[in-house]
């Protein structure tokens, strides 16, 4: 058996407004809070205790999950408050931890989908004798991520920041958010202040010595951090692109939760989530969306790669396309919101007062 710390505590600005009343980790992803997701997975892993380091809504997890005996895993919580970094929230837990100075502990940003075989990531840093392992991840265009090289042998060779020019792109690899440290490697932190271990805590082990080993693994991989892949993430776990024991549902076209109503001539396809009493009007089309518990969607709608947050209304003949509408919102008849727009919380649109294209 393993422990794990969670990284739960960032207020998740790239998500706004949908994280304004609800933290990143708890958003509905393929019909349930997407921690839910994480969580399972690294219980089928062999996690039997997670630490959730929080900080930014802090009580949602706590009223949500519990002593986190419905999924099998025994949970704690440890609030910041003010929030420490990802280093001083993975040290801030030090002290609820029970494995040995030598024992793994994995750590998991609680933004992450992905398909990592986590065991096989814990045998590979037991396997090298790693101070800490990290899972790495090739990207096509690695202009928008610090990059991780790696030797012949899979050890850290540096961690580069965003490189600018073309001559720095030196590998396609980068940190993909899941590490597995040497306990007491956590414990040489420092305690009480904040650190990033992105920048501050793995360069610094690096020019100390340390062994810092990257396994890179190639299955599905996801930070859903921006609208865009916030709304894929959720869509390729419903058409089973990348399994999850938490999916309350076949895989499929859509997702219809309990408690939702679908009209008869509504059409859903793209791995539509529809929640919990939220209603798809006929003659509406939902095509690769979230449409969060209570949101309505009116007739002759258009819903496409979008996401719409709680009880928010779309109104009949509105086009939403690679949009957010925040959680109340209502956009009255005939909106046409488009290209990464968002609607904040409770906004009411007046009808046809938004639109993209000159046609009215
Ligand atoms: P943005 O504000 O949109 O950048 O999102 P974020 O706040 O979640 O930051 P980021 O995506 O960089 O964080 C990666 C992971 O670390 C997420 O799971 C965050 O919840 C978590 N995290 C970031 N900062 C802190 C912190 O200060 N304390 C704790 N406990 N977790 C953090």
């Amino acid at each position: 058996m393993t422990e794990a710390i969670l990284l739960v505590g960032g207020m998740g600005t790239r998500l706004r407004p949908l994280t304004v009343h609800t933290p990143k980790p708890m958003l509905p992803v393929a019909g349930v809070p997407f921690l839910e997701h994480q969580l399972t997975r690294a219980r089928e892993a062999g996690v039997d205790h997670v630490v959730l380091a929080t900080s930014y809504r802090a009580e949602v997890f706590e009223e949500y999950f519990g002593d986190g005996s419905r999924i099998g895993i025994e949970l704690e919580y440890v609030t910041e408050d003010e929030p420490l970094g990802t280093g001083g929230a993975i040290r801030n837990v030090a002290d609820r931890l029970r494995s040995g100075a030598d024992e793994p502990v994995l750590v998991f940003n609680g933004d992450i989908l992905s398909g990592l075989d986590i065991a096989g990531l814990v045998r590979r840093h037991l396997r090298a004798g790693a101070d800490v392992t990290l899972h790495l991840t090739r990207v096509e265009d690695p202009r928008a991520f610090g990059l991780v090289p790696t030797d012949d042998t899979g050890r850290v060779t540096a961690f580069l920041e965003k490189p600018e020019r073309a001559e720095d792109i030196v590998t396609d690899q980068i940190n993909a958010g899941c590490y597995v440290f040497r306990r007491s490697v956590i414990d040489a932190i420092p305690a009480g202040q904040v650190v990033s271990v992105e920048r501050q805590t793995f360069p610094g082990l690096l020019a100390s010595g340390a062994y810092l080993q990257g396994v890179v693994d190639e299955t599905y991989w996801l930070d859903l951090g921006k609208p865009a892949a916030f709304v894929r993430g959720s869509c390729d776990l419903v058409l089973g692109k990348v399994d999850s024991p938490a999916l309350p549902g076949p895989t499929g076209e859509a997702l219809v939760l309990p408690g939702a109503q679908v009209e008869p001539g509504a059409e859903l396809s793209g791995g539509t989530v529809v929640g919990a009493g939220a209603r798809v009007a006929a003659g509406a089309v939902v095509e690769g969306s979230v449409l969060f518990d209570g949101a309505v969607v009116e007739g002759g709608a258009v819903v496409r790669a979008s996401v719409i947050g709680r009880e928010a209304v779309v109104g009949p003949r509105c086009v939403v396309d690679d949009a957010v509408v925040g959680d109340g919102a209502q956009l009255g008849e005939g909106n046409e919101l488009r290209a990464g727009v968002r609607v904040w919380c409770d906004v009411k649109l007046p009808d046809c007062a938004v639109r993209f294209s000159s046609d009215q």
